[in-house]
């Protein structure tokens, strides 16, 4: 495990609110949704910090507020201890390099008109990544960190199964060559026996490069498996944060509770990489 100081990013009091319009076609004036409510976590550098939640529960929101594609209005971010939300132009560009995000559905990341291999090099040199020039060599890295024979690097993305497509999104992720990765449900859609090869995928390169994941799922039994720690967010807030073990074992709070109940099977001494 990693030293508790050893914390890579820093989420403190993040707060979005979202305003409606009311009534049909807006005339019924403005209200406003809070879907993260004052939300605080850090991050430990190496760690799966798993995040669980119902559907709304605030989770993508939340997600998209830490690389802002979605402007917080209130709270801070800190990566490596400098303050993500207010970075501007390069240095902008320079932290969304460091944290990159899968998704659920990498059809909505693939460009269908691109080989793999393209997509893979367009982002190993929009980021001018040491070994881009050479694309071949570079494609086949990245295939290989996620465990995808080369020869897939001249397919398009509607030739491969789903499993293959978001192993080539992580691909097309590690090759920006990031510190943080946030998995926004990217095993969610598929079959459990390709889930549980992904899982192990996710746990290999959190060993292998040291990357940090926080690795959200409505179903806290996905994180059984994979998480050092887990998050629980109910109606945009954090209402639980400890270890796998603590938050599998004794859950502090009715939500997490009723979570645990809808899938009695996760098992969290059944993990993957015991640690
Ligand atoms: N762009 C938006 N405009 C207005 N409301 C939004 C927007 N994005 C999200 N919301 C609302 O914010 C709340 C949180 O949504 P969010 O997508 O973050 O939840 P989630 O936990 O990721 O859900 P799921 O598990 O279904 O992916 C929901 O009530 C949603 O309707
Ligand atoms: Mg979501």
């Amino acid at each position: 495990m990693t030293s508790p100081h050893d914390v890579v990013l820093s989420v403190d009091s993040i707060t979005k609110d979202f305003r409606l319009r009311r009534g049909a076609e807006g005339r019924g004036g403005t209200t406003s949704h809070r879907a993260v409510d004052g939300v605080s976590f850090n991050l430990q550098r190496g760690e799966i910090l798993g995040l669980a939640g119902g559907s709304g529960s605030g989770k993508t929101t939340l997600a998209r507020c830490i690389i802002r594609l979605v402007e917080p209005d209130s709270g801070s971010v800190l990566l490596d201890g400098s303050d993500v939300l207010s970075l501007k132009g390069k240095e902008l560009r320079r932290m969304r390099r460091r944290i990159q995000m899968v998704f659920q559905d990498p059809y909505s990341s693939l460009n269908p008109r691109l080989s793999i291999g393209s997509a893979i090099l367009e982002v190993g040199r929009v980021h001018s990544r040491p070994g881009a020039d050479d694309g071949d060599q570079f494609v086949r890295e990245m295939l290989d960190r996620v465990q995808l024979s080369p020869a897939l690097a001249l397919r398009m993305p509607r030739e491969l199964s789903g499993g293959q497509r978001q192993r080539v999104a992580i691909a097309r992720a590690l090759a920006a060559g990031p510190d943080v990765l946030i998995a926004d449900e990217a095993v969610s859609a598929l079959d459990v026996s390709v889930q549980a090869q992904l899982l192990n995928l996710f746990s290999n390169l959190r060993d292998e490069l040291g990357l940090s994941i926080i690795f959200v799922a409505h179903q806290l039994a996905v994180l059984a498996s994979i998480a050092d720690r887990v998050a629980v967010m109910s109606a945009g807030e954090l209402v639980e944060l400890g270890t796998t073990k603590d938050v599998f074992q004794s859950p502090q709070h009715d939500y997490t509770k009723a979570l645990l109940d809808a899938h009695p099977r996760a098992d969290p001494t059944q993990r993957i990489d015991p640690r």
